[in-house]
């Protein structure tokens, strides 16, 4: 038993978006009895008061709470996408490099993985053509992914030729071959309090947000409105893409996948492509929509609800969608809410939302 675990769980959500939902707080503790039985013997009183001050500290603590589950080719649908679709599209419009962002990358697989396919497309013109980066906030696993050395376990379904063509075998482990090492540049940095720049054409930030709460993800969303260029594309995860839909940036389906993209109104001058990135702290506006209300109570969300489906049975659907707009504000994953607005949006005809709607429950 932690006495000051609720300390510990505020100062980690606050530097770095980590949230320890119940199921996750195993992990939390077996990380500070394992920094603290590392260090000597402090009380966990003691301990947090280190952590507040050593970043060098709070980093080695970090590296025991990140979850860094990845693997070649994950979700290959979005990066074919990506190489098919995108990127000849952008270099259609303007000369490169698409500069592409894996942020929350962990040991690389994801961003080596798009460098392999775009240079497979590409050949000679793969370096002028593309700039891709990764970041994550675990310095471990940087390490890692800048050594650009594998064990089998990150090829899991990966063709063999494939990987015979792009790694060199070295007993058990992989190397990666210098012309798709060389390309991807990885950089430490917190994508929920600071920015890469410049703006990036594709983000993908996939199997991240599930670790932060609503009200993290929220805030990322103004950090990645800033990161993403005027026509750049956001990929989350297949399963994490509706639960981060809320209007900040544009949810647009394209070429049978959801990506984010700008809010026509906030687009803006692009700057010149090929730069390196800086990282910056972010502003998020101070009239930003971004309210934490008190949270209302399950019988608040009952009564509007059964508001909603007498608006429904009226057929007022104006009404109805407002009172299930207040459900969803304070509980994004109401999935009677969400059968509810799938089924106003079908009565309306507004066929893409109800697709949304029942995609989101089912993901649920
Ligand atoms: C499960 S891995 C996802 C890897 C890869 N994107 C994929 O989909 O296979 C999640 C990664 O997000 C990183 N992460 C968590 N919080 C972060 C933050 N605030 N800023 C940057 N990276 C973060 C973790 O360190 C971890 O390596």
């Amino acid at each position: 038993m932690i006495p000051n675990i609720a300390a510990f769980k505020t100062l980690i959500k606050d530097r770095v978006g980590l949230h320890f939902f119940n199921g996750m707080e195993g992990l939390l503790n077996a990380a500070l009895h394992q920094r603290i039985a590392e260090r000597g013997k402090e009380s966990f009183e003691e301990y947090y008061e280190i952590l507040c001050v050593s970043t060098v500290e709070f980093d080695k603590l970090l590296s025991l709470l990140t979850i860094n589950e990845t693997y070649f080719f994950r979700e290959p649908d979005v990066l074919d996408i990506i190489c098919d679709k995108l990127v000849p599209r952008i270099l259609e419009q303007r000369s490169g490099p698409v500069r592409i962002l894996s942020a929350g990358c962990s040991s690389g697989e994801e961003a080596y993985s798009l460098a392999i396919k775009l240079h497979q497309k590409y050949h000679d013109k793969f370096t002028d053509n593309v700039d891709i980066h990764g970041c994550d906030i675990d310095t471990k696993i940087l390490d890692k992914a800048r050594a650009a050395n594998y064990s089998s376990y990150s090829f899991r379904g990966v063709d063999p030729l494939l990987q015979q063509t792009y790694f060199t075998r070295n007993g058990n482990q992989f190397q990666l071959h210098d012309v798709i090492h060389n390309k991807v540049k990885f950089h430490r940095a917190n994508i929920v309090k600071e920015q890469l720049l410049p703006k990036f054409d594709i983000i993908l930030l996939r199997n991240v947000s599930i670790y932060f709460d609503v009200e993290t993800r929220r805030i990322l969303h103004f950090n990645l409105l800033s990161m993403l260029q005027p026509d750049g594309a956001l990929f989350f995860g297949n399963a994490e893409t509706l639960a981060n839909n809320f209007g900040i940036l544009k949810l647009k389906q394209e070429f049978g996948s959801f990506y984010f993209c700008q809010p026509q109104a906030s687009r803006t001058q692009a700057p010149a492509p090929g730069v390196q990135p800086r990282i910056i702290t972010p502003v998020i506006p101070a009239e930003a929509p971004f309210v934490v209300a008190p949270v209302p109570s399950a019988q608040q969300c009952d009564s509007w609800i059964k508001k909603a489906l007498a608006c429904v049975a009226d057929k007022r659907f104006t009404e109805a969608e407002e009172w299930i707009g207040q459900v969803l504000d304070s509980d994004i994953d109401n999935q009677e809410a969400l059968v509810i607005k799938g089924a106003i949006a079908l009565e309306k005809c507004e066929f893409e939302q109800t697709a949304l709607s029942a995609k989101h429950v089912l993901e649920l």
